[in-house]
């Protein structure tokens, strides 16, 4: 890993409320965190816990009832909706557990679609996602459309398609979700090597074989972090 111990993502004292019809839902409860460039950090925690809200902080997808998001330099709570989609677009590449590829448009063009926002690659983003497409090992399917390919596919699709903007943050919530083990262990492979080449990687994960392998666990209990120390306790244990 080249972790530089140069924060990339920061949260502060951050809360977030849903209001609900039985009142008051306290998702996240004073969450403090900070992600240096080039580390691997899986999040796990109990369904509920608040993993997802807590992701969607850091992607801008969803903002803070209190406290603070700061990514990649950008204070991201006190930046308008808008401001913040474009942003992400540039910065962020999210993989979803149920990868959320366009099914109208085939698994290229799913590919060259966050570069229409942004305006980079003009000129030459078939070549660029055909280049992802290599990298992802799909280069013979990119005609096809999603639900002509497998899961297994689909999901290295949608990371091609997260890498589109070259981001510096790549998020995934429970991209291994839906996928057999032999799909899983690909893509964990193709974050791996993500990581040796700098990226930045936070990805949720239920899976404590895949947690175990990653460098850096963060653990979400009612919508608290739990300290590092108890996580490898826990994760010492499951092993044994
Ligand atoms: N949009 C919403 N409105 C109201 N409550 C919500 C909303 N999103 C999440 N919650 C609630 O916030 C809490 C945390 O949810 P969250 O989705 O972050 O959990 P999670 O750890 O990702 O769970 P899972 O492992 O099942 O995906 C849960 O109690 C959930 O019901
Ligand atoms: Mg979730």
């Amino acid at each position: 890993m080249n972790t530089n111990n140069k924060p990339l993502v920061s949260l502060e004292n951050v809360d977030k409320i849903y209001k609900t019809k039985a009142g008051p839902l306290k998702a996240l409860n004073g969450v403090s965190l900070t992600i240096n460039e080039g580390e691997f950090v899986a999040v796990v925690g109990p369904s509920g816990s608040g993993k997802s809200t807590l992701i969607n902080m850091i992607t801008g997808i969803d903002r803070p009832t209190n406290g603070e998001v700061f990514v990649a330099g950008q204070r991201l709570t006190n930046m308008s909706e808008n401001q913040v989609a474009k942003w992400r677009g540039r910065n962020v590449g999210v993989v979803f557990q149920f990868f959320q590829l366009l099914p109208t448009l085939t698994v290229i063009e799913n590919v060259m679609m966050p570069m229409n926002y942004v305006g980079t690659y003009k000129g030459h983003r078939r070549e660029r996602a055909m280049e992802l497409l290599e990298l992802v090992d799909l280069p013979d399917v990119a005609n096809k459309y999603p639900s002509q390919i497998s899961g297994g596919q689909q999901q290295r699709a949608a990371i091609a398609r997260a890498l589109a903007n070259d981001p510096v943050l790549l998020i995934g919530d429970e991209p291994t979700g839906n996928l057999d083990t032999v799909s899983a262990g690909l893509m964990f492979g193709l974050f791996e090597d993500l990581v040796d080449q700098g990226k930045t990687i936070v990805m949720v994960t239920h899976d404590r074989d895949l947690a175990g392998q990653i460098p850096r666990v963060e653990e979400v209990r009612d919508g608290q972090l739990v300290s590092a120390a108890d996580v490898d306790q826990r994760l010492v244990a499951s092993a044994g």
